[in-house]
């Protein structure tokens, strides 16, 4: 049975889908504070917080045939996480600590973790490989970084095998447009420039006009968020049969602009998307673009939604039919901190 961690978050609600249509047993943890039971559909949960070791020991106790864990229940925003340090190091750091070691008492020994291309920082050169240096621009990229280091010592110590995969900007939605994006707040470009464009919020801004790309605006690597969960799936597997531990970068390996995103938006959805030129956001690299050659050799993975106007049709797909998102008010949990 693999334990889905935040599984009612974006990427984690994607994933059950996957595991759902492959068979596989699963149980989602989540503290539902920021994760949708309306992303769920049908998966079933346990109501619990990273930040107590007790929910983590009473889910594995509840649950011994867990055998693979899936970690989705990370704080995301890099802004936010300049500004609010703490949380992000409780949560996405000593959270990950707690989780490990519930599961070394509980004899689990196989970890996914959601890794991220903010530990690289400035890039040095593009395609970003495995090997690219590492350092991190923002407090959230400190924390997941602090994490991969983290699992190497319990591997080491403890035989953990943990695979990590670092996202470069997870993008698009289930082409059946039952789960989607949904965060709060939304600071991510695709679902903004839709929810503009819907009348859903004011017009939104261009963070940046002024960098060495191709128009100005900075260049990313969207890549859909079913190829993600695909590669989760095969970590599974890697891990099931005996593989040691991994990291990897997850990307299309081609980059846009934030103008060519807009662009390709406008011209899915049909309507304009109003946008005003604004500052650059402070901790924007000017370009990301992920290579995924390594997991490509390793695993035969390759993304199969490459293209951008399907990434914007898959997540259009999903706004169009929740306008006001999952219409879900997240618990007001309290959350004991240990
Ligand atoms: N952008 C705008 N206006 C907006 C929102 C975004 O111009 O209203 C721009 C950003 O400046 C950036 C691009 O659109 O250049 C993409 O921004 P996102 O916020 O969608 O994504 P980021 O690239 O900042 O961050 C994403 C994830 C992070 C992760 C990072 C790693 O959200 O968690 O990729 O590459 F760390």
């Amino acid at each position: 049975m693999i334990l889905v961690v935040g599984g009612a978050g974006y990427i984690g609600s994607h994933m059950l889908k996957l595991l759902r249509d492959e068979n596989e047993e699963h149980i989602v943890f989540d503290n539902f504070e920021q994760g949708h039971r309306d992303a769920l559909l049908g998966s079933p949960s346990f109501q619990g917080d990273l930040r107590n070791p007790n929910d983590l020991l009473r889910v594995f106790e509840k649950h011994p045939d867990i055998d693979v864990v899936m970690h989705f229940a990370a704080y995301i925003s890099v802004g936010e996480s300049v500004r609010e340090p703490s949380k992000y190091w409780h949560n996405n750091t000593a959270g990950v600590l707690n989780l490990v070691d519930a599961m070394r008492f509980a004899k689990v020994n196989k970890l996914v973790f959601s890794s991220t291309a903010a530990i690289f920082g400035e890039p040095q050169y593009v395609p970003i490989d495995e090997e690219h240096p590492k350092s991190p621009t923002s407090p959230y990229g400190q924390t997941k970084l602090a994490v991969e280091k983290m699992l190497s010592d319990f591997d080491r110590g403890y035989g953990l095998n943990a695979v990590c995969l670092r996202y470069f900007n997870a993008a698009g939605a289930d082409p059946s447009g039952q789960i989607g994006e949904d965060h709060e707040p939304e600071e991510h470009l695709i679902p903004v420039a839709i929810l503009a464009a819907l009348g859903k919020r004011p017009a939104m801004k261009v963070f940046g006009t002024d960098y060495d790309t191709v128009d100005g605006t900075c260049v990313r690597d969207y890549v859909h968020i079913l190829d993600l969960a695909k590669a989760h799936l095969l970590a599974v597997r890697h891990l099931r049969s005996g593989g040691e531990s991994r990291h990897y970068n997850l990307g299309n390996g081609k980059g846009f602009s934030v103008r060519q995103v807009l662009d390709t938006t406008e011209k899915v959805i049909g309507m304009p998307v109003p946008r005003e030129d604004g500052p650059r956001r402070p901790g924007d690299p000017a370009t990301l673009i992920a290579s995924s050659e390594k997991i490509s050799r390793d695993w035969g993975w390759k993304p199969e939604y490459p293209d951008l106007e399907t990434i914007v049709s898959h997540a259009w797909e999903w706004h169009r039919g929740h306008p006001e998102g999952y219409g879900d008010h997240p618990d007001d949990v309290v959350v004991s901190r240990k």
